[in-house]
């Protein structure tokens, strides 16, 4: 059984993730308390220790609002914790995933399915600190895989925390008759997270690099609602409002192709596009 550790393990991806992996892997899951990303030492000491063969790196401050708050924790968990992982499997041979995100690509201004090789600048902190992690763990373990994820949702699990999500808003509001606004320019894939759990193991096979990991979704996210509504043949489409005047200043394209990752894995890393994703998720 190949031994992978897995940072974050508590978190919403990581918690689904030990749950899917935990049969066929020898898992190490430390908390936060045990394993503090941010200290070299903390790190050194516990992968000399149990030596992994790979590490799946999750562990980050995932609420971009939060970031933008509080860039100097932001710089310290999501840049230096990266670094400090990815030093650490050059030095002991760990294949090293992590987590990026579709956020690097929000000061895009071309439209359509965004590849890996296109030019970005992002422009909140998140996104430019998502960024540096990717060229700094590519500097320090070349072989590192770095994971530019999409808005992920599943229901509420018990023993898993759950972050506020694409169908969670949309079953409160249809419960509640509630009205909820969707940007019409902007355009962005949404995943549910047991495909990302479900092709994880793929990517441990992967050669260094950024690759996009995700749904692809060319509706804009208003759109998006609207036709997950009418799926779930909702009587009251009017409580999805079209927001035109969100991201006034340039069209907010997020959204990426998967042709990457799936040639690059031969195929075995595939996603059904965010609506088939919604579809099969309502189906389960
Ligand atoms: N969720 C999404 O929709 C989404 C979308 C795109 C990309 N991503 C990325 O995917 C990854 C997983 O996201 P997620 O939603 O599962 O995050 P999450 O639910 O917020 O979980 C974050 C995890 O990181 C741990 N952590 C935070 N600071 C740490 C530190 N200094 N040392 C060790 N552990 C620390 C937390 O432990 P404690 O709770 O004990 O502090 C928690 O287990 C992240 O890199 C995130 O940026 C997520």
């Amino acid at each position: 059984m190949k031994r992978v550790l897995i940072t974050g393990a508590s978190g919403f991806v990581g918690s689904r993730l030990v749950r899917a992996m935990q049969n066929e892997y020898e898992l190490l899951t430390p908390t936060h308390a045990a394993f503090d990303i941010t200290s070299p030492e903390a790190i050194e000491s516990y992968i000399e220790e149990h030596r992994p063969e790979a590490i799946i790196h999750l562990a980050a401050i995932s609420n971009t609002g939060y970031c933008e708050e509080h860039p100097e924790e932001s710089y310290l968990v999501n840049v230096v914790g990266v670094e400090n992982l990815a030093s650490a499997s050059a030095k002991y041979g760990c294949k090293f995933v992590f987590f990026s995100s579709d956020q690097v690509y929000n000061g895009n201004l071309e439209l359509g399915l965004l590849t890996e090789d296109v030019a970005v600048s992002p422009e909140n902190h998140y996104g430019r600190h998502k960024l540096l992690a990717e060229q700094r763990a590519l500097q320090l373990c070349p072989d590192s895989v770095a994971l530019r994820a999409t808005w992920m949702y599943d229901a509420e699990i018990e023993g898993a925390p759950t972050h506020k999500n694409f169908v969670i808003n949309m079953h409160e509001a249809m419960a509640s008759h509630g009205t909820l606004r969707f940007a019409t320019r902007e355009y962005r894939g949404i995943t549910w997270v047991d495909e990302v759990v479900r092709n994880m193991p793929y990517t441990l096979e992967l050669p260094g690099g950024v690759y996009n990991f995700g749904a692809e979704n060319e509706l804009n996210t208003y759109e998006t609602a609207c036709a997950y509504l009418a799926m779930m043949q909702y009587e009251h489409p009017e409580i999805v409002i079209a927001d035109t005047e969100r991201f006034a200043e340039h069209i907010r394209n997020i959204s990426i192709s998967m042709q990457k990752a799936h040639k690059a894995s031969g195929g075995k890393i595939s996603f059904r596009s965010t609506l088939e994703g919604l579809r099969t998720f309502e189906q389960k």
